[in-house]
Order: structure tokens, then C-alpha cells, then sequence
């Protein structure tokens, strides 16, 4: 059995990359959704062609990682995509932050992603493909959002350093970096939504735009997917050299 396997498809991008891949998987059998909130992915699930899986969880629990773990092993499926949307930022200083928004960032972007990512490779096989949700964020150090920032900066290397030790078994990981995009994401990172700056307004993409091209990417082989032009810029000015780089490590 082919399965699509989508974290953190109960909002926004990860929603969006449902109903994307819902139209553009012709040989997968089943799409997984994975979120704590069980009501919006059966709501979404309706609306889905492929028969689809809701498993409500929270990424970030070992007993649920555990049960996932036992899922994976009984249905022994074929994951042809796996897509870590599961995230969360928190704004603020980070001298102000509480631990537990420094410890959640850290273990839902980071350590919840990793786990699931290397939960799932081995049922992975030539032409699975690996979509991570890194973020703009990870090109530049970012005060005032410095753990996200961070945190998507791990995201972003972890996947290119992926897609090269996978590259022998066809298997291909992009990391997608995204400047703002209208979700719920941002209303939930700043508890006060008038500290948004000017510039990142200016930036907002809506998450059909992001993830429509980020299937396209996908398809290419590209190893990273970046859309608007302010991003883009971003990216051609802070990565240049380790693009370089990284065609030659
Ligand atoms: N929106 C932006 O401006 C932006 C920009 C760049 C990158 N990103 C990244 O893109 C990804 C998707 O973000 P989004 O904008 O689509 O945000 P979103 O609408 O807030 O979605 C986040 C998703 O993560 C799930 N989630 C959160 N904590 C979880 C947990 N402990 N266990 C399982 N699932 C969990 C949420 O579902 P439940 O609450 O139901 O668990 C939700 O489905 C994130 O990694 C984010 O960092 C976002």
C-alpha cells in the first residue's frame, strides 16, 4: 500500500498540501493526516478523493511517536511523501520567553521532525520524496524570533544534508522556505498581531501559492523551494556561496 504522509494537516500549509497532493497523486493509495485536532483533519478528510488516515496525535509525545512507530510496523506501508508541516513559532525576546515556549519550539520543529522523519524512512523506497517546512527564517539569524529562526535554520540544513546521503537510495528531501504566508501560524506566534512588521505584510503569500509551488519544486528534484521575490532575493543573497558549496560537497 502507497501512502502520503502529512504532519500538521489539521491547519494552514499542512491542510493545503492535502488538498494539493490529493489531485496530484496518482499512485498513492492512502493520505495519512497526522495533528493533535482530530475535528479539522475529519472535516478536510471529506473533502479528500484518496482514501485517507487521521491519526491525532501530538508529534512531540514519545507515547504517540511510540504508537505511530507500531502503526508504521503493522500496516508496513510504502510512504511515497512524507510532508513535516507540524510547527510553531513563538515572537518575543528571548530573555522574556518562558522555558516552555524555548522547550516546545525546540521539541515540535526540531526534535518531533526529525524523529518522524527517521521513523519513516525505511518504508521509504527509490522516488519516495521528503518535504520539509523550513521557513525563510532559516537564512538569517532573527532577533526577537531567535529559537524559530533557529530552529528553522536545523531544519533547512538537516534537509539538505538529507538529500544528499538519500540521493544513492532515489530518495529526495526539499526543504521549503516560505517568508510569511496567512495562516494561523502568525496569530498564534505574536500575541500581540500589530508587532507584524510592515515588510513582512508586504511579503504575505497565501498557502496555496506557497505549497502549489512547492509541489511543483518537488516534482524538479529541487532541493529547496522558495517563492515571491523578496524570498527569493533573500535566498540568492544569504546562500550564494553555499549553494556553491554544496553542488561540490
Ligand atoms: N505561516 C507562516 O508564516 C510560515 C512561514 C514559514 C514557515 N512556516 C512553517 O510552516 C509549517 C506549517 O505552518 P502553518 O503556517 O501551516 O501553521 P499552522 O496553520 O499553525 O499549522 C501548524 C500545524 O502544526 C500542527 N501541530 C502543532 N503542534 C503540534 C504537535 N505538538 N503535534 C502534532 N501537530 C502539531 C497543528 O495542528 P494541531 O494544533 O491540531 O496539533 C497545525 O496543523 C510550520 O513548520 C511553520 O513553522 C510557516
Amino acid at each position: 500500500m502507497n501512502v502520503a504522509i502529512i504532519t500538521g494537516a489539521s491547519s494552514g500549509m499542512g491542510a493545503e498540501f492535502a488538498r494539493q497532493l490529493d489531485n496530484s497523486l496518482h499512485k498513492t493509495d492512502e493520505i495519512w493526516l497526522l495533528a493533535r485536532r482530530r475535528e479539522p483533519m475529519e472535516e478536510l478528510a471529506r473533502s479528500l478523493r484518496h482514501k485517507t488516515q487521521i491519526i491525532a496525535m501530538d508529534v512531540t509525545l514519545d507515547s504517540a511517536v511510540k504508537q505511530f512507530a507500531e502503526i508504521l510496523a503493522i500496516s508496513n506501508p510504502k510512504i511515497t511523501v512524507l510532508v513535516n508541516c507540524a510547527g510553531m513559532g513563538k515572537h518575543g525576546s528571548f530573555t522574556q520567553q518562558s522555558d516552555k515556549a524555548v522547550s516546545d519550539m525546540m521539541q515540535l520543529n526540531i526534535v518531533a521532525l526529525t524523529r518522524m522523519t527517521k521513523l519513516c524512512l525505511p518504508y521509504m523506497r527509490k522516488g519516495s520524496k521528503i518535504i520539509q517546512l523550513a521557513s525563510g527564517a532559516a537564512f538569517v539569524p532573527q532577533a526577537a524570533f531567535a529559537v524559530y529562526a533557529a530552529s528553522k535554520a536545523y531544519v533547512y540544513s538537516l534537509s539538505r544534508a538529507l538529500n544528499k546521503e538519500l540521493a544513492g537510495r532515489g530518495i529526495r528531501v526539499m526543504a521549503v522556505c516560505p517568508g510569511p504566508v496567512n495562516t494561523p501560524f502568525l496569530s498564534r506566534a505574536y500575541e500581540d498581531e500589530s508587532a507584524i512588521g510592515g515588510l513582512k505584510k508586504m511579503a504575505m503569500l497565501e498557502a496555496e501559492t506557497v505549497v502549489a509551488k512547492a509541489v511543483m519544486d518537488c516534482r524538479k528534484g529541487r532541493s529547496v523551494s522558495v517563492c515571491g521575490l523578496p524570498m527569493k532575493a533573500l535566498y540568492l543573497a544569504t546562500q550564494g556561496v553555499q549553494n556553491l558549496l554544496y553542488k561540490f560537497t
